[in-house]
């Protein structure tokens, strides 16, 4: 895959300002969503346009993720969401976002097998983990390891993105495997435990979950239910078009810098909690509520009182209007995990009668506020015993070949552009400096 297909112009819009008509083309996408090309805008009318959050505003024509929030759509490269996470695995899908297509028999071994050969980091990296203080966030330590890997790695060479295209097939897998790798030896040594080295028998979740859940005293064979799930909530993470992680590989990728270097400002990003650090942040609401006797009424109200900072983790979301269909999936798979588990946690009792309470509340009903993708996954993770601090780690591994399509396609696009948002000062206009004698 190259760079992006052009958007088709359908049509003009006219602004009229301080006696002109500035004609605006209208441009048009493959599954008919319109937009003002206000590229010239400056140009012709000395004017910027000024969007907060960025609410109205496409960065990008892109190939790789369609979504439509009225309608609760979301495909990667055409293919429905719901349809991937029922037949394919989390491997499958990362190959068809940064390839752009579903691998045939021979590509998915090739892809499986650089996976395997690339799974282990250098061994000099492993003394990094042993600095880190203890109880260090596993996002700080996740994002610091990826930088990290530019040194290891210098055959993406800062600056030279024609050579880190051409190496991008490797540099890709590389990644996808070492994430998985550093992901889980943050968490031993957020725990105390020795590392676990990747092991080549064993495929991409079975793998994480090994190096995460085994030791030298206690072998670990991944519960076929457990590694399904993974695999169905890695691929519902692994794109979301324009969010603000994705936005941000895309952004500070237009400075040139490496990939690596991209894609750990990306998991930084991703770490807030009103982005991907949301899924942690609902484990702690719902635990709070449990302590308060499950008094489900009180955070709610909390969350419409405009005085408190308060809001409902994992409700709501920018672009979906009608539901989230990530949410709908990851629900459905969170019962039937606990039932095949036999695991029974008050927790999903308490997330279902939130669910149902908010659902008939005119608030949220008003607003559009709707589960997301971040509310019932906590509830899997903890079932398959992962910690909260690794929740958003997940939501990383999940999110990676997003990332790499993304950047790779930005890359690739001629109407390439350094990213560099305007703004409009409000600040001080001229004044002069005074020696600090003469201040008043
Ligand atoms: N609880 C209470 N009120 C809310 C919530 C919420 N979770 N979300 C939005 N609102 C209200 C908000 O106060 C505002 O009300 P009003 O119109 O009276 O001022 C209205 O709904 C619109 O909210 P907004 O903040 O303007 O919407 P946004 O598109 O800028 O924010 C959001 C989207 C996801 C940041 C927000 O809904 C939120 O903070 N949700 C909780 C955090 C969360 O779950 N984040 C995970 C998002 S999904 C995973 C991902 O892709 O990152």
């Amino acid at each position: 895959m190259g760079a992006p297909q052009l958007a088709t112009k359908v049509g003009a819009a006219e602004l009229h300002y301080e006696g002109r008509v500035i004609t605006l083309p209208v441009l048009e996408g493959s599954e008919h969503e319109r937009g003002l090309d206000t590229s010239r805008l400056r140009e012709l009318t000395g004017l910027v346009a000024l969007d907060y959050g960025y609410k109205n505003t496409g960065s990008c024509r892109s190939e790789i993720t369609y979504l439509d929030g009225e309608q609760g759509i979301l495909r990667y490269r055409g293919y429905p969401v719901e349809e991937l996470a029922e037949k394919s695995r989390f491997v499958e899908v990362a190959y068809l976002l940064v390839h752009g297509r579903l691998p045939l028999l021979a590509e998915q071994q090739d892809f499986s097998e650089l996976l395997t050969r690339h799974s282990m980091i250098h061994e000099d990296m492993t003394q990094f983990f042993k600095n880190y203080p203890e109880h260090s966030h596993p996002m700080a330590i996740l994002s610091g390891m990826v930088v990290s890997l530019s040194s290891f790695y210098p055959e993406l060479s800062q600056g030279n993105v024609d050579e880190e295209l051409a190496h991008i097939d490797i540099t890709a897998t590389r990644l996808l495997s070492k994430l998985r790798t550093i992901a889980a030896f943050s968490y031993k040594k957020s725990i105390g435990e020795p590392f676990v080295y990747p092991r080549h028998n064993l495929k991409y979740c079975a793998n994480f979950l090994n190096m995460m859940f085994s030791s030298p005293v206690r072998p670990y064979d991944a519960n076929p239910v457990i590694e399904r799930a993974l695999n169905v909530l890695l691929i519902l993470h692994a794109d979301h078009e324009q969010n603000c992680s994705t936005s941000t590989v895309r952004l500070v990728g237009s400075a040139k810098v490496n990939l690596y270097a991209a894609v750990a400002a990306g998991i930084c990003a991703l770490w807030g909690p009103l982005h991907g650090g949301a899924n942690q942040e609902v484990i702690g609401m719902l635990e709070g509520i449990q302590r308060q006797g499950g008094d489900v009424k009180r955070v709610i109200e909390r969350a419409k009182d405009k005085k408190d900072p308060f809001r409902l983790y994992g409700f709501g979301h920018r672009v979906y209007k009608n539901h989230d269909p990530r949410a709908r999936i990851i629900k459905q798979t969170c019962v039937d995990v606990l039932r095949e588990l036999k695991v029974k946690d008050p927790l999903l009792d308490i997330a279902l009668e939130l669910e149902e309470r908010v659902q008939s509340d005119p608030y949220f009903v008003e607003r559009k506020l709707y589960p997301n993708v971040d509310f019932y996954s906590g509830i899997i993770y903890r079932a398959m015993g992962i910690p909260e601090n690794m929740f958003t780690v997940l939501f990383s591994i999940g999110r990676l070949p997003g990332w790499i399509a993304q950047w790779k396609e930005s890359q690739e696009d001629p109407e390439f552009k350094i990213q560099r948002p305007r703004q409009i000062y409000t600040g001080p206009t001229l004044r002069h400096y005074l020696p600090i004698q003469e201040r008043g």
